[in-house]
């Protein structure tokens, strides 16, 4: 199978590339490696991927359509994992979680709807501010329900 993995410097996306590789898939990266962490992680994380044969790598925005359909061509897998994470910084730039999580997301699904029956399978990861401590999801004795707060306005 081929599959398009957005996100694919990033802390998820280099783990799962590896394993699609590890079992013999094709991978296609895209990652447009901006600077909200450490962009040298990122470049190291890409290079652990880039010596396979079967990783190919663009280095795009998802928010551009045209760069995300062309990424998508021949593949019948997307993992979506490409986002603006974290909470807080949406209050500081609220406008990079515009793009990268409601313009750019809305681009993959637009591509993964032009693969029409070629497409077999889609998944993404949303976030994990999207559970709060009152979701049935999350316990009192959860850690993370503890550790995270609660925003108010949750952008990720
Ligand atoms: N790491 C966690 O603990 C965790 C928990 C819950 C949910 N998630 C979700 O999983 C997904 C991946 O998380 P992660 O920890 O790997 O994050 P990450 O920030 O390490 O990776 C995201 C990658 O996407 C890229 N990216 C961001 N905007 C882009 C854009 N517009 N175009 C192209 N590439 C772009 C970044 O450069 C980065 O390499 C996110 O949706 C995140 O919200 C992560």
């Amino acid at each position: 199978m081929t599959v398009l993995l957005t996100g694919a410097a990033g802390f998820i996306g280099m783990h799962v590339g590896l394993a699609l590789l590890a079992r013999g898939e094709t991978v296609v990266g895209i990652d447009n490696l901006n600077d909200y962490y450490d962009v040298a992680l990122k470049e190291a994380r890409l290079a652990q991927l880039t010596p396979h044969e079967n990783f190919s790598f663009v280095r795009g925005d998802i928010a551009d359509l045209d760069t995300v359909m062309g990424a998508v061509k021949g593949v019948d897998r997307i993992v979506h994992l490409a986002a603006q994470a974290g909470v807080r910084y949406s209050m500081e730039n609220p406008g990079a979680y515009i793009q990268a999580n409601i313009v750019g997301h809305m681009n993959v699904l637009e591509a993964a709807r032009s693969l029409g029956g070629g497409l077999r399978h889609m998944v993404y990861a949303s976030s994990s501010a999207t559970l709060s401590c009152h979701s049935p999801w999350m316990t009192r004795s959860t850690i993370r329900c503890r550790s995270t707060p609660r925003p108010r306005r949750p952008m990720s």
